[in-house]
């Protein structure tokens, strides 16, 4: 297997997809008929120029994001001279071999002559909106709606990096995210039962809620996230003796949208009575749903911008009144969701944060990330550490606690899971055998079992009492055994 020497997983993805929107871009070279503005123009402007010019940024005072205010400019006028490419200044400005050309020679590559050609030729027809789009809506908007994400792969060519992972409420079965899908594995035989269809092309957070579905974070990164909530049990057909359901179209399988955003959603918490469901991710928003009225009647309670960087992990208080959170903004946070204000900004980790969690307690808050250190403070407005337990040779993905047992779970680059003592922070066991950095942890809901998943696709499931090894299998759906 060839492997990017990328850090992130996000980071490698990120990079496939503009590889992937090239490749689109390519093959509408070849297409006959007019350019169409938002199939053909718009991917190449979001691509290219929105970073700078959408509503928030603005750069030169010019706004992309909407058909109006792109033509309407930006400290000059409209930069198009519908018919005549030659004359607009938007030409001249992507052709420009200038340190002033769009993008900027310092911010990036010039367009392909591919693109520019695109982008000449709909001038050329009169640079008009399709039917049907109203000037004002929002581009990144439509383009999402237009989107259609592509089937799971049949068999994996290359191992699934896995990045979220659940057992089911009886224990028995392992929910995997896959490459846009969730994938369903018998504990019993590590055989595959169900493959789920979804429109994220990378689940990054599941959590089961008390009525049996699944609340599901992730997305397509630097492209859009999501929310979604999926019935495991909705309609199936069968194939090859594995159930596949619809999660993008099929209403008995694809319950509710709670979020669509413009970046991967990273995680996902459900409060211990069930009602709260949180959720946060690039754009550094954390939301927070009442879900207790069941599905229709959802209510987000409250958008929380507390954070500078991505937001890794949110995780309830016991009581369900405080939410904590990790960001790369190189902090873990307490939020007071009653009071709906900040109450702790823990700083010690100085390096980013990937993982939080809280003792059973509610008053100590355990952090840890890049600096390899899981960090236990105080949960109050003056918070302090009180204590910090090293091991990992390698950044720590996530710290989650056990259902019932004063135990802590760590997984990390350096390949291994830790279980620690969640009481004084010793380390009780360290669990090896993961041959690549391991992202996923959880536990079971009877606190019997440990799994991992991890970049190769490997899972092992863990006996929490001694450590064996009861399981292991990997979770990419018909990857030939030759790597
Ligand atoms: C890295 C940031 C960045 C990117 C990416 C970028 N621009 Fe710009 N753009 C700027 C800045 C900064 C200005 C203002 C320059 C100035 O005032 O001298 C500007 C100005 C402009 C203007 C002039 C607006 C006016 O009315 O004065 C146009 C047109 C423009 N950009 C088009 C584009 C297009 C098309 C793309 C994508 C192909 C793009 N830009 C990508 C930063 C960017």
């Amino acid at each position: 297997m060839v492997r990017v020497p990328l850090r992130w997983p996000w980071v490698a993805v990120l990079l496939a997809g503009s590889a992937l929107c090239s490749a689109r871009a390519n093959a509408q070279e070849t297409k006959k008929g007019p350019v169409s503005f938002i199939n053909d123009v718009a991917p190449i402007f979001k691509e290219a120029c929105f970073a700078c010019h959408d509503a928030k940024k603005r750069k030169g005072k010019f706004d992309m994001t909407t058909y109006e205010s792109f033509r309407k400019g930006g400290d000059n006028e409209d930069p198009i001279v519908p018919g005549k490419p030659e004359e607009s200044n938007l030409v001249f400005l992507i052709e420009s071999d200038r340190a002033d050309r769009m993008p900027p020679k310092k911010n990036g590559d010039k367009l392909a002559p591919e693109k520019i050609a695109i982008i000449k030729q709909w001038i050329k027809e009169g640079a008009k909106l399709d039917e049907g789009i109203s000037p004002k809506a929002d581009l990144l908007k439509e383009l999402r709606r237009r989107w259609q994400p592509p089937p799971p792969p049949v068999a994996y060519k290359f191992p699934v990096t896995v990045t979220a992972i659940a057992f089911t409420p009886d224990n028995r079965k392992l929910v995997v995210g896959g490459q846009h899908e969730l994938t369903v594995w018998n504990l019993a035989d590590a055989k595959l039962e169900k493959r789920l269809h979804t429109r994220a092309e990378r689940a990054y957070a599941i959590r089961f809620l008390h009525d049996g579905k699944i609340a599901v974070a992730g997305g397509r990164p630097g492209q859009e996230g999501d929310v979604r909530i999926y019935d495991l049990n909705g309609k199936a057909k069968t194939a090859n003796g594995v159930a596949i359901l619809d999660g993008v179209h099929d209403k008995s399988v694809l319950v509710e949208v709670l979020l669509e955003a413009d970046d991967s959603v990273l995680c996902l918490d459900l409060s211990e009575d069930g009602k709260k469901l949180a959720a946060a991710g690039v754009d550094r928003l954390v939301h927070v749903w009442d879900i207790s009225a069941g599905f229709g009647k959802v209510k987000l309670e409250q958008t929380i911008e507390n954070h500078a960087d991505w937001v890794f992990a949110v995780k309830f208080s016991p009581d369900g009144k405080k939410l904590l959170s990790a960001s790369r903004d190189k902090t873990a946070k307490v939020w007071d969701l009653e009071k709906r204000e900040s109450l702790f900004t823990f700083s010690g980790h100085q390096a980013p944060v990937y993982g939080v969690t809280i003792k059973p307690d509610g008053k100590i808050g355990v952090s840890a990330g890049e600096d390899r250190q899981l960090r236990f403070w105080t949960v109050a407005s003056n918070g302090k550490q009180v204590r910090n337990a090293a091991g990992h040779g390698e950044p720590i993905f996530k710290v989650i606690r056990h259902p019932s047992q004063p135990l802590l779970a760590t997984c990390s680059a350096d390949k291994t899971v830790r279980i620690w003592n969640q009481d004084n922070g010793s380390s009780i066991r360290t669990l090896t055998g993961h041959t690549d950095w391991v992202y996923a942890i959880a536990f079971s809901g009877d606190g019997k079992y440990l799994a991992s998943g991890s970049w190769n696709g490997e899972i092992k499931i863990w006996n929490v009492a001694d450590g064996k090894i009861v399981k292991e299998f990997n979770a990419s759906p018909g990857l030939q055994a030759a790597k």
